[in-house]
């Protein structure tokens, strides 16, 4: 049985991290296990601030590429590296459930982008998505599928 619901996400302009919140008082509504909640952004990997996982976890990723479209070009992430970095620190992602992509839809084959390359590099699934900061729908469905994981 887990200790703890751990979701581990990146922000940058605090969309992502208003989502974690509502997600979060969502999922505390539905179960007793304690939900932490860890900003990549907060960490600074050259300070050791970087640890190893020993607990299942949940990751969020915004999309931020480099120009392009996303299909022959516009396939280069800028500014959430370091949640790639800390997924790849001691093998944090053998802790990875699955990864939950979100972006703006006016981006077209780059929305959520990401958040697939993610899962092809790490092997581990994309659980779902939302735009911006998502809607109540958006924190309901993706609340009982991370309640899914965590009962499974
Ligand atoms: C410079 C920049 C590039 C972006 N590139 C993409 C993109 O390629 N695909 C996408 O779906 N959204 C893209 N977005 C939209 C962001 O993913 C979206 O605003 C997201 O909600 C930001 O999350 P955050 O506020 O947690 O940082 C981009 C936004 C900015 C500012």
């Amino acid at each position: 049985m887990a200790k703890a619901i751990h979701l581990v996400y990146i922000s940058l302009s605090g969309n992502t991290q208003s989502f974690v919140k509502r997600l979060k008082v969502y999922l505390e509504t539905k179960t007793d296990l304690p939900v932490k909640t860890l900003n990549v952004k907060d960490l600074v990997k050259e300070q050791n601030d970087f640890f190893a996982m020993s607990d299942y976890f949940v990751a969020f990723l915004p999309t931020y590429l480099e120009g392009g479209n996303g299909l022959d070009t516009g396939d280069v992430e800028i500014l959430t590296t370091p949640l790639r970095e800390f997924i790849a620190y001691a093998d944090n992602y053998r802790y990875c459930y699955g990864i939950v992509g979100s972006g703006n839809k006016n981006f077209n084959h780059q929305y959520c982008l990401t958040a697939k390359q993610y899962a092809q590099q790490f092997g581990f699934p994309v659980l779902d998505n939302f735009e911006l900061r998502g809607l109540a729908d958006d924190v309901e469905r993706i609340g009982e599928k991370v309640l899914a994981l965590y009962r499974s």
